[in-house]
């Protein structure tokens, strides 16, 4: 059983200031830290990056020398998502979406979605909530929502490929528009099985998660993902 992976990576990174999938990341661009994951997992065969339109036109010199095949994204997530769902060329059973802007994913989280998928169709990793949350409206809170029926979604998120190609194509049909993968299995009642996340595993969206990831790099909690066919320093 083979696995495609799709990394998105075609967003621009408003709230970041710049497109923060090309930024360096201990010394890496932080779309290569999910590419090189994903290459040194034996059930992975297939990855596609979703870049924006420009870059897809002329790819970065540094994925040059990675095992991918890059394609141009569309104007939201779930477009980018749809394009590289549909970019997937291999036989793969299962496809699984990925987050340019998790760049610690780790095998673990991998292979605990792809073994839930396996059984369910779908599955995604979940984190518990330990906030308190509010639901606030025009400045008010309107009510506090039972955090332990809560979860924060993570990427990698896995599919059987039959399912999701179907899922992409009709929300591009319909113009439907979701900000994971998982939410489409959800409106048209698909069971989604939740596994557990990694909390090492963050998503970078502002400058204080790019700082705290860079802190992660720097004391030794995450380390860098080589691979075998580096030849220097892409920057
Ligand atoms: N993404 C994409 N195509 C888009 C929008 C987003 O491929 N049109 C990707 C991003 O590159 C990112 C992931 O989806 O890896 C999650 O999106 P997000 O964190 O929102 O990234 P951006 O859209 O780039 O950031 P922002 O919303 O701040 O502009
Ligand atoms: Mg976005």
């Amino acid at each position: 059983m083979s696995a495609a992976a799709v990394i998105v990576a075609g967003g621009r990174g408003e709230r970041l200031g710049s497109p923060k999938q090309f930024l360096p990341l201990g010394g890496l661009p932080m779309l290569l830290w999910s590419v090189r994951s994903f290459e040194a997992h034996p059930g992975v065969s297939e990855i596609v990056v979703v870049l924006p339109a420009e870059a897809a036109a002329e790819p970065p010199p540094w994925l040059k020398g990675e095992s991918v095949r890059c394609c141009a994204g569309g104007d939201t997530r779930r477009a980018s998502a749809g394009l590289g769902v549909l970019s997937v060329d291999s036989n793969a059973d299962w496809i699984l979406i990925h987050d340019a802007a998790r760049p610690f994913l780790t095998s673990g989280v991998i292979d605990r979605v792809l073994a839930a998928a396996s059984d369910v169709g779908a599955a995604l990793p979940v984190l518990p909530v330990s906030d308190t949350i509010k639901r606030v409206e025009g400045g008010r809170v309107v009510d506090t929502p039972d955090r332990s029926r809560l979860g924060r979604a993570q990427t990698p998120q896995a599919f059987e490929a039959g399912l999701i190609r179907h899922l992409h194509a009709m929300a591009a049909e319909k113009g439907i528009s979701a900000s994971d993968d998982v939410a489409l299995c959800e409106s048209e009642g698909h069971p989604v099985a939740a596994v557990e996340g990694d909390p090492w595993n963050l998503k970078i969206t502002t400058p204080a998660d790019l700082a705290l990831a860079e802190w992660l790099v720097t004391s030794g909690r995450v380390s860098v993902p080589r691979s075998g066919s580096e030849t220097g320093d892409p920057f």
